[in-house]
């Protein structure tokens, strides 16, 4: 018999490239919220991730052997203009989880990011001092105290800036790319930030080969240090568009809602000692379809 993993978020766009490989090794049971779950091998749970009740009664039902937090509200600029609507998400929800998986005695993985980082330094390691810059990386941060005060034993997954398959969800930062480019948009690209960026399925491997593991924070990012406009010339290179279209640009070139760190490259070296292996975004994007339509 398979284990049980509970999943939130699983409707997201890592959901998307972890739900194929969890199945393999697990029951899987996700919860969802606005959107519908169309997989035959996952079993949904509609519910509030704010109401600890509801949970509660969910654990019961299921007993998970392991819990993966994915859910969020992952757009800074939602963050800043909407700080207490994000934060029932970002950080209640997560101790709601944490609190329940220390309860029933299951692994808990909660996914957080490298903008907890305020960007000066770079390479960051799991010792360096977090101090963001902006609302989502703060709710991120008290996230990941609050779950390991509620439960030592829970896993913190600091994720880089991720690419992945671009149908795979509204908002992801491939998918944005192309349509840009699709309408015949230039595209501006910083040449002054820099994010380890991998993509999403070397990190959803990562998690799952982690969770029953490990415990405290880990640094789950790609092998390579890359700014927004190295990416963008990746992507163009494997999508064979017309790199002509790519205009550099500058953080201060911008006025956003949410500020934005200049460096907050990951260094994944306690990763790797577990046997964590990221391909390199070219590597990871050639494995996609990409004849298919958006
Ligand atoms: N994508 C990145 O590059 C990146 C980088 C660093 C860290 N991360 C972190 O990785 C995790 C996954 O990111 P992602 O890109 O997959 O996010 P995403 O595509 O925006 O998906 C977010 C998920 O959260 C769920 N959700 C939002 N509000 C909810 C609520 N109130 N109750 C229940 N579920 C709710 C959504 O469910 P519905 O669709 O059903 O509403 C959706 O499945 C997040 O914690 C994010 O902060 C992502």
């Amino acid at each position: 018999m398979k284990r049980k993993l509970l999943i939130t978020g699983a409707s997201g766009f890592l959901g998307y490239h972890l739900l194929p490989l969890a199945v393999k090794e697990w029951e899987v049971h996700a919860i969802v919220h606005h959107n519908q779950m169309a997989d035959k091998e996952v079993t949904c749970h509609h519910l509030n991730l704010s109401d600890y009740a509801a949970l509660e009664q969910l654990f019961n039902q299921v007993q998970p052997d392991a819990v993966l937090h994915l859910a969020a509200i992952s757009n800074a600029n939602s963050c800043e203009l909407r700080p207490w609507e994000t934060w029932k998400v970002n950080v209640e929800a997560s101790i709601n989880l944490a609190k329940l998986s220390a309860k029933y005695g299951v692994h808990f993985g909660l996914a957080s990011t490298d903008l907890v980082f305020d960007g000066k330094q770079g390479n960051y390691t799991e010792q360096n001092e977090a101090k963001p810059l902006n609302k989502y990386g703060r709710q991120k941060l008290e996230a990941e105290a609050l779950c390991l005060r509620f439960n030592p034993k829970a896993i913190i997954f600091r994720l880089p800036l991720m690419v992945g398959a671009p149908w795979a969800s509204e908002g992801n930062y491939l998918r944005g790319f192309l349509a840009q480019y699709e309408q015949g948009k230039d595209i501006n690209l910083f040449t002054d930030e820099y994010r380890s960026v991998c993509g999403a399925a070397s990190v959803a491997a990562g998690m799952l080969a982690l969770l029953p593991v490990a415990i405290g924070i880990i640094h789950l990012a790609g092998p390579e240090r890359l700014s927004r406009y190295e990416l963008g010339m990746i992507i163009s290179e494997v999508f064979g568009l017309d790199s002509q279209r790519l205009k550099k640009c500058r953080q201060a070139d911008l006025l956003m809602a949410a500020p934005r760190p200049a460096d907050v490259s990951l260094n994944s070296n306690l990763a790797f000692s577990y046997g964590y292996k990221p391909l390199l975004v070219r590597e990871e994007l050639l494995q996609l379809d990409l004849e298919r339509d958006l």
